[in-house]
């Protein structure tokens, strides 16, 4: 398929989520693997250690993702899986998974796109200080190239990092995820400063080293602000609300997309930060914005966003009884119009949806289907709102359903089922939940 005009229809995982086999093959071990230990730490006591068996099963697992149609698979490479203690001699065994990966997806007419980093740190550099060492950035542009050395002859789409904001706010602030840091936020916005950075010279080395023409995104979460109205206060309120940064509140937009497409921090954060503002080397912003092909994002949710008395945006929360995924996610479809129209005003790119999708109660009825009705009603409506940003003359080049299978989600364990593919974690039986043939319907039409 030609990529100039293409649409690509997928959906996405990450590694430490689904592939499990955690030491096998000369894997090292992750943050993941070893926050996963500490007693407490993940719902059930639950870990990936084994997951989807995903390692071990691509052949059967790419088999079923072309039955249900997916024309694109965005999965994230472990790096201690590629580079055991994270920096060094690859590991050709972790290498050859990727590679086989890649082969099998492309054999099915299906569009890898990859991501360098989904949240699995190496262990071992943790233990050296992990993203505040100031060499981080440069650990991960070893990582890169290797990864591009083995993989660039065939992939065409990459992804730098998956949503900063998480893995520095819930790792390395409040602990909740690993490693489990509870930094100051001096320390935490130095650390994120040092992702950017790799983010930077992460999108050098593809551009160095690929042997094909590529694309690269980076895929922070992206927070919309859906107006409350159509009404011009409330457009521009919600608006204002996505790119403004009040307080110190790193769960923000422009702290992390603003310095990679070229405006470095914003003023009213580095005000509210104060003396917590990152040290800036020179060179670093050249760095961290080097040109990219496409603007990824990640939503689950957009906040409604009025115009208060004054003018200024207030977010106002959804009304009693309105519908919710079993995580408490407001259902809030407009999201994927706002969001993609908001995003490419500013910042000029086409606009990929790297990740979007809800949790459900999802089971095997005793017919043996999985009945998802909700994810159905979910999917056709989220599309008819990028299919209007669309129409409103925003370039859209994707949109990836979170998640291909049910996985392993994070300090939630096994209890949130997002899967298109029903997971049975004990025999590991795979089922195609119903909504994966509405979406085959909808990718068709
Ligand atoms: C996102 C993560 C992804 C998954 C979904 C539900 O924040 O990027 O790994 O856990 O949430």
């Amino acid at each position: 398929m030609d990529v100039e005009g293409a649409f690509f229809w997928g959906a996405a995982s990450s590694a430490y989520q689904v592939e499990g086999s955690f030491d096998a093959d000369g894997k090292g071990l992750s943050v993941w693997d070893v926050f996963c230990q500490r007693a407490g730490s993940i719902r059930g006591g639950a870990s990936g250690e084994r997951a989807c068996d995903h390692y071990r099963r691509i052949g059967a697992d790419v088999k079923l993702m072309a039955e249900i149609g997916l024309g694109a698979y965005r999965f994230s490479v472990s790096w201690p899986r590629v580079i055991p203690s994270g920096v060094g001699k690859p590991n050709a065994k972790g290498l050859d998974f990727y590679s086989r990966l890649v082969d099998g997806l492309l054999g099915c007419g299906i569009e890898p796109f990859v991501t360098l980093f989904h949240w699995d740190f190496p262990f071992a550099l943790y233990r050296q200080g992990g993203w505040l060492n100031p060499d981080a950035s440069k650990w991960f542009a070893a990582y890169a190239a290797a990864v591009a050395d083995e993989l660039s002859d065939r992939v065409r789409f990459w992804i730098t990092i998956n949503e900063p904001q998480s893995f520095i706010i819930d790792g390395h602030l409040t602990g909740v995820q690993a490693p489990g840091d509870r930094m100051s936020t001096a320390a935490a916005a130095q650390a994120a400063h040092h992702v950017l950075c790799a983010h930077g010279r992460a999108v050098q080395a593809l551009r160095d080293r690929s042997r094909r023409e590529c694309r690269i995104g980076y895929a922070p979460v992206g927070m919309v602000g859906i107006p409350a109205s159509e009404g011009e206060a409330d457009v521009e309120a919600a608006r204002r609300w996505m790119f403004s940064m009040p307080g110190r509140d790193l769960w923000v937009n422009t702290w992390w997309m603003d310095p990679v497409y070229g405006a470095g921090y914003p003023e009213d954060g580095r005000r509210a930060m104060g003396a917590d503002c990152p040290a800036v080397a020179d060179g670093d912003h050249k760095l961290i914005s080097r040109p990219l092909d496409f603007f990824a994002f990640n939503t689950y949710l957009g906040r409604y966003v009025r115009a208060d008395g004054g003018g200024q945006p207030e977010v106002i929360e959804p009304k009693p009884g309105h519908p919710r995924a079993t995580t408490g996610n407001p259902l809030t479809p407009a999201c994927l119009y706002w969001g993609p129209l908001f995003f490419h005003r500013r910042y000029g790119l086409p606009i990929l949806v790297s990740e979007n999708g809800m949790a459900n109660a999802d089971w095997v009825a005793e017919d043996g289907r999985v009945h998802d009705p909700q994810r159905s009603d979910f999917l056709r409506r989220h599309i008819r709102h990028l299919r209007a940003a669309v129409g409103d003359g925003v370039p859209v080049i994707g949109y990836m359903y979170w998640s291909v299978m049910d996985d392993f989600e994070w300090e939630n364990g096994y209890e949130q089922r997002y899967g298109l593919i029903h997971v049975d974690f004990q025999s590991q039986k795979r089922t195609a939940k119903d909504s994966a043939a509405c979406y085959r319907d909808l990718m068709q039409t």
